[in-house]
């Protein structure tokens, strides 16, 4: 747009553009102090280089924000010079609107960056006292269980020694002293061997399940078929006796776990096995390996009473127990090893089984693929 105004701050002459970019007619224009058109910001700044334009002979520079007819505002860059001798400026103007617009967005965008990256930093500091403060309590816990542990270990070593005292000292008054106790008597400490014999396999239970949690477990490729042989070579006895069948499918594979560990989970399931069936059923029960992907399962299956869903994860916390001792003797710590263990394994077990129906327990282990033995 170009245009020539005189010192007395009035539009001379106009080309054509003004109209088209203001909308004014070039009347309207003259009508009025150009300064009048000047955004009421800008006004002040845009009067002192209008003034400075009267007295000295360079060019200057500004922008402003100046009327339109239809009540908006355009962003225009002025180039001015003064004519003295004249008393006219030459004014040369360009419409800035869109960069204008563009860096005010540009402006926009930043600050919601600086305060995203505010919120982020916020985020990341809240973030840091939660890990703090977790990993306080996870040194806490790591504390207590170890506390815990050597408690219950050291707690079911000295129980045991009382009560070797007490079976001791029962059976001694059978051997010597029958006669003073009379029937009656001999009952009562029978009563205390067998009591104390319990107790003795409790606490026994308890400081396997005490050593599983606190021993430092090595893992290592295991052959399960040895396993499966070394637990039931320590089950002979029982086995013989409830003349039970034990079916071992080909091929055991080979998984990563710790194999004493293995021996004892394995005699505990077997040893269930046999155990929980109606009286005068031959136990059948069938071990074998599921291989899938990287893990494989090992399934030990039986004919027993079976056990109703809502106790299938019960069964396997200390001591809870579904039968009286006296229908089924046991301690209840059993599946809580199979569990412990297979935790400290790197894996897990589990049940599927309704009343009735038998049992299908199994154990989840990494496969030992590569290094097969
Ligand atoms: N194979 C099974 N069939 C039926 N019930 C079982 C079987 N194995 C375990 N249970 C149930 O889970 C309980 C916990 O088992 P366990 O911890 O080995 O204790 P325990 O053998 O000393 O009773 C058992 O008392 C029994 O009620
Ligand atoms: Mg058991």
């Amino acid at each position: 747009m170009l245009s020539i105004a005189g010192f007395d701050g009035y539009f001379k002459q106009l080309n054509p553009t003004w109209k088209t970019v203001l909308g004014f007619s070039d009347d309207e224009l003259k009508a009025r102090r150009l300064l009048e058109f000047v955004h009421p910001e800008d006004q002040s700044a845009t009067r002192e280089c209008l003034e400075k334009l009267k007295s000295n002979e360079t060019s200057i520079y500004f922008e402003n924000r100046y009327a339109c007819k239809d009540g908006g505002y355009r962003w225009l860059a002025w180039t001015a010079s003064p004519f003295i001798a004249e008393e006219l400026i030459y004014l040369f103007a360009r419409d800035i609107t869109e960069r204008k617009q563009t860096e005010e967005e540009i402006r926009q965008l930043n600050r919601a960056l600086r305060s995203r990256a505010a919120d982020l930093e916020h985020a990341n500091q809240e973030l840091e006292k939660e890990i703090a403060v977790r990993k306080r309590a996870e040194e806490a816990l790591r504390e207590t269980n170890a506390e815990l542990e050597s408690f219950s270990y050291s707690a079911s070593h000295d129980l045991r020694a009382p009560l070797r005292a007490m079976q001791g000292f029962a059976e001694a008054l059978i051997e010597d002293c029958a006669n003073e106790l009379g029937e009656v008597g001999r009952d009562y400490a029978t009563r205390i061997i067998a009591a104390a014999g319990r107790m003795d396999a409790l606490i026994q239970d308890l400081l396997l399940y005490s050593r599983l949690s606190h021993a430092a477990l090595q893992l290592q490729p295991v052959d399960l078929a040895k396993v499966v042989t070394e637990a039931m070579g320590q089950l002979e006895a029982p086995l013989q006796a409830g003349n039970a069948a034990i079916q071992v499918q080909e091929p055991l594979e080979g998984v990563v776990g710790h194999h004493g560990t293995l021996v004892q989970v394995l005699c505990n399931l077997l040893s269930n096995a046999v155990k929980f069936v109606p009286s005068g059923v031959k136990p059948q029960v069938r071990v074998h390996l599921q291989a899938n992907g990287e893990w494989g399962r090992l399934w030990v299956e039986d004919n027993g009473i079976g056990i109703a869903s809502e106790y299938h994860t019960r069964i396997f916390r200390l001591f809870e127990r579904l039968h009286g001792v006296d229908i089924y003797p046991g301690t209840g710590i059993g599946l809580a090893i199979v569990r412990k263990g297979a935790e400290r394994m790197g894996g897990r077990v589990g049940v599927e089984s309704s009343p009735g129906q038998g049992s299908r327990f199994w154990l989840e282990l990494p496969l030992a693929h590569n290094n097969q033995t």
